[in-house]
């Protein structure tokens, strides 16, 4: 029998150098579902990939003195192996710069203004470059995004419009049909209300203000608007539009995209009536996910809050972190991340609850019985309830799966874990050792027990794909089938018989309190640079008469020109603010004490002097590269600047 299929996506990704923890959480959400999907027989087709145009990206690469292609190949290239490291396990990772996808949205995009959906006129309005949005007056919040709170500008262009409005009637009529289709419920409400039934306004589809995106095929002048370009990779990647549409065939409609709650719009209005008007069905369901917030606050690249992915899995393994993500928070609520949260609940439930379960269990097999698995013998009240727990399991996990909620999937199985060692505690297998009688029932129970930590480590394997295998090798578990979720679905498949082997522990304990010391920013450091602590020596220094130093003493600091890109107030401190900087074809970032006497926007595009080979040091958990000279009075700072027409790069002696 053929076995039914089910299309699954992440949204694709802005390739960015500091993909945040916030991003990880999404990609392992849903490979989480893709696994399980799997090993329930499914044909699971799981897509990611990134999407790499548009002026934000232009921008960025012209800064860097790259190509645009250049800049976004580097970045794609960490994210794959970010993916890797994480152990995603996805079927195709779609770029929007590659061939395959070009080609099909030029077409998509022809087909749309051939039958008169797309038509061409005059746009004016206001455009934040961060989002890639179009605002009009009206929608401004204070005459900022009202998405992001960032300025934005005006904007006068010649533009093709899609027209949404045509299909609105459409579009609410299928939502009101399957209130599947928006998920959790409370967003579909948000859509109808926000901005179905108050009237759409037709969609200004293309761009003619920079030029990295997709060519409009027969007006090369304008480019694809970036979220036609990007919500076509769920069809392009099949091969849509193509030679060969066999997986399109095979695969389409979608069977769920999982996005972030911000971006639920694009794919519950925009995506949907793009598929509308190219006569296509309709994706059976698009989940949107809650925030990983930090401190209350979204964890964004562009606020410097990030938690690195890479550093979190190298310090407590990627099954830590998967755990973590997918057993803290609700996947349709926001949750906060913070460094205790995570180190107690990998010493809660991953050192003590299964750890244990799993080094007491098998100890006690080769303590009492040479670590031979013995067979059972009869079974009491005890085992009969234990048993029930873990074999209604698949089924309940099933249930929950199907709606997307990890955390009670990984809840319940940590509830037969924690029942696996209050048996444990009741059955006192240190007392039942001590006589023939007691040891022929202390087989009984070692029985249960190893069979239960071989039944959970299966039903462990979507979220923590690598901690099964290690389960298994100590308990001898060699046998496939015994690793499959089929042997789940009845208690009683390991053989006595078997022999188990000690090994390492599964989640070594973590000290806390010396690790929460060991990971926050070091007030030490802090004090290496300036701004902080150093501010005092500097003020110092200034007062008091220096010992003369040779040219070639001078020339050991490198000054050099650069230019501000960005400026933002430290969190927790009136003193400091980050800077990123352009130094020719290297971007910096600085923390300067200069708060109190600037403010960040009016930094923006000045061209300062950054003292560049000086050592990096760690402040507030941001890492400075440099110091920017500043002249003082007292509390008044004033940076020392360049004029416009010197490149930045350029040297300063
Ligand atoms: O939106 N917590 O890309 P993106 C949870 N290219 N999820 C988070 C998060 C956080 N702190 N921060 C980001 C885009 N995400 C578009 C998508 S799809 C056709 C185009 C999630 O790189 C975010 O909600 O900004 C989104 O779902 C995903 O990461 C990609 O964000």
């Amino acid at each position: 029998m053929e076995k039914p299929k089910f299309y699954l996506t992440t949204p694709i990704y802005y390739p960015s150098d500091n993909l945040h923890i916030g991003h990880a959480y999404c990609t392992v959400a849903t490979d989480a579902l893709a696994r399980y999907k799997r090993s329930m027989g499914y044909d699971v087709r799981f897509l990611t990939g990134t999407d790499e145009h548009g002026m934000k990206i232009e921008r960025k690469a012209k800064e860097m003195g790259l190509t645009p292609q250049q800049y976004v190949d580097g970045i794609v290239s960490g994210i794959r192996k970010l993916w890797a490291l994480m152990d995603i396990s996805y079927d195709d990772f779609i770029r929007t710069t590659e061939p395959r996808h070009e080609q099909a949205v030029q077409k998509i995009f022809k087909q749309l203004y051939d039958q008169g959906d797309i038509y061409k006129s005059d746009y004016e309005g206001w455009y934040c470059t961060p989002c890639e949005s179009f605002w009009t007056e009206r929608q401004l919040k204070d005459r900022m995004c009202p998405d992001c709170g960032r300025p934005v500008e005006f904007a006068r262009e010649e533009s093709y419009f899609f027209k949404l409005s045509k299909y609105a009637d459409r579009l609410i009529e299928h939502i009101r049909q399957n209130p599947e289709f928006i998920q959790p419920q409370s967003r579909t409400n948000e859509m109808l209300q926000n901005f179905l039934l108050p009237g759409l306004e037709d969609l200004c589809v293309s761009r003619t203000s920079f030029n990295w995106g997709i060519p409009v095929s027969f007006d090369e002048k304008h480019v694809v608007y970036v979220w036609i370009d990007a919500l076509s990779n769920y069809i392009t990647a099949l091969g849509y539009g193509s030679d060969d549409d066999s997986f399109f065939k095979k695969y389409w409609p979608a069977d769920l995209h999982i996005v972030g709650k911000e971006i639920v719009r694009f794919h519950t209005i925009i995506w949907p009536i793009m598929l509308m008007a190219l006569g296509l069905p309709l994706p059976k369901q698009v989940f949107g996910h809650g925030w990983l917030v930090l401190d209350g606050g979204k964890m964004s690249k562009s606020k410097g809050n990030v938690v690195d992915p890479v550093v979190l899995c190298e310090r407590y393994g990627v099954d830590a972190i998967r755990y973590f993500l997918l057993r803290e928070m609700p996947f349709g609520s926001d949750g906060n991340f913070s460094n205790e949260a995570l180190l107690t609940r990998i010493n809660s439930d991953l050192a003590n609850d299964l750890g244990n379960l799993l080094s007491r269990t098998v100890a006690m097999i080769e303590k009492y019985f040479g670590g031979e698995i013995q067979a059972p013998g009869e079974r009491t009240e005890m085992e009969d309830k234990l048993i029930a727990l873990v074999e209604a399991l698949p089924a309940r996990m099933d249930e929950v799966m199907g709606q997307m909620q990890f955390s009670t999937a990984l809840a319940e199985i940590w509830r037969v874990v924690g029942e696996c060692n209050r048996y444990i505690d009741q059955t006192q297998p240190w007392v039942l050792g001590r006589s023939d009688e007691g040891k022929a029932r202390l087989a009984s129970v070692l029985y249960t027990l190893a069979e239960c930590a071989r039944m959970i480590a299966v039903l462990i394997s979507p979220f923590m794909p690598g901690t099964p295998a290690r389960i298994f090798e100590q308990l001898g578990v060699k046998d496939e089938g015994l690793q499959s979720f089929d042997s789940v679905r009845r208690f009683g498949g390991i053989r006595p018989g078997t022999r188990v082997k000690k090994g390492e522990a599964l989640f070594p304990r973590i000290d806390i309190v010396k690790e929460l010391e060991a990971i926050a920013p070091k007030p030490a450091q802090e004090a290496q640079t300036r701004p902080e602590k150093a501010e005092n020596a500097a003020e110092k220094a200034g007062t008091q008469a220096k010992s003369e130093i040779t040219i070639d003493e001078f020339f050991k600091t490198e000054l050099k020109v650069a230019q501000i890109l960005s400026a933002e107030a430290v969190k927790g401190s009136d003193k400091l603010l980050k800077i990123g900087l352009k130094v020719g074809t290297e971007e910096r970032t600085v923390v300067s004490g200069i708060a109190k006497s600037y403010a960040p926007e009016s930094l923006l595009g000045r061209k300062v002097i950054l003292v560049a080979n000086l050592k990096p040091a760690k402040l507030r958990g941001i890492e400075s590269s440099g110091m920017l000279l500043c002249a003082s009075e007292g509390e008044k700072l004033s940076l020392l600047t360049v004029a416009e027409d010197i490149a930045d790069g350029a040297e300063v002696s």
